[in-house]
């Protein structure tokens, strides 16, 4: 924790973010040692919208996640990362998801030796708390309650809940692990990247009707993905399409579908048309 922590219970105080409230990324820049990889990324996620973000390996779909964030490698050099209408660029992760954004992660990491239920429980606390500086926490038996609950919905054996946080989890249970996450700590803004991957059929039908429960509750989410597949789960208003750093097509649910009938050579045409 920063030295700034006292600060965070007066900083959402001050601007309570409110319900409704919007990711606004204006004009990103981001550099990954000293290379530029987003150019220029424009988008907007409301709380309650479902966004798709697609695109070819390399495009710079996770390098976005991660610079929403806050992730230190990721240099922004140009533009906002605007949440409920406040700066978020100079908040550090931990603040920015106390705030009430959420990533699930391309590639979880393992952290052997916290369960998954004391993990949950601080990070729940710590969003409770950023919330209400008067909070004295979640009494444990409620805890189990909604924990177990958040369980059940993502048909997880209980047993998880005393496992060490991804150590050994199969691929699937890891994905499922950061949706249980996002369950627990309802999130204004979520986003999602590659959670699709590595699920099995049945799993995927499973987490994405977690994230619809979510998301029904007047979550906003951006899914990442290469495939059409989540999204006949997790149905998007809108789809957005990332090429070399920047955003060069947006429209609905047909999106998609045209890419997974037809590739990405179309786009690269088009973009070269436009004398790239
Ligand atoms: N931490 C990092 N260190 C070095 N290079 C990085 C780092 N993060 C991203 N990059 C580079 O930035 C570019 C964009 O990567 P990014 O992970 O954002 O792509 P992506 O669109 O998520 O791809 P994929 O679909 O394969 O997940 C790549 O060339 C990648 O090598
Ligand atoms: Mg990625």
């Amino acid at each position: 924790m920063g030295s700034r922590d006292w600060e965070l219970p007066q900083l959402v105080r001050r601007y309570r973010i409110p319900m409704g409230a919007a990711l606004e990324i204006r004009n990103l820049h981001v550099n990954v040692e000293d290379q530029p990889i987003l150019k220029g990324v424009n988008l907007i996620v409301r709380q309650g919208e479902v966004h798709a973000l697609m695109g070819p390996n390399g495009s710079g779909k996770s390098t976005l996640s991660n610079a929403i964030m806050g992730h230190p490698a990721y240099e922004v050099t140009a533009g906002q990362i605007i949440f409920g209408g406040v700066d978020i660029l100079d908040m550090e992760p931990d603040e920015r998801s106390r705030l009430g954004l959420f990533m699930a992660f391309q590639y979880p990491i393992a952290i052997p030796g916290v369960t998954v239920a004391n993990f949950l429980r601080n990070a729940l606390n710590a969003r409770r708390r950023a919330a209400n500086p008067e909070d004295k926490g979640i009494p444990i038996p409620a805890f189990r309650k909604l924990m177990i609950e958040k369980m059940d919905m993502l048909r997880m054996d209980h047993e998880f809940a005393g496992r060490y946080l991804n150590d050994g989890f199969s691929g699937g249970e890891k994905k499922r692990a950061e949706v249980l996450q996002m369950a627990v700590l309802e999130p204004q803004i979520a986003i999602m990247d590659e959670t699709d991957s590595g699920l099995d059929i049945d799993a995927l039908r499973v987490v994405s009707e977690g994230v619809n429960t979510l998301y029904s509750s007047n979550l906003g989410v951006l899914v990442i993905t290469h495939y059409q597949r989540i999204l006949n789960y997790i149905k998007p208003q809108f789809v957005h399409i990332m090429m070399d750093g920047q955003i060069v097509e947006s429209g609905g649910p047909d999106l998609a579908l045209h890419l997974e009938e037809h590739g990405y050579d179309w786009l690269r045409e088009k973009q070269n048309g436009n004398g790239k």
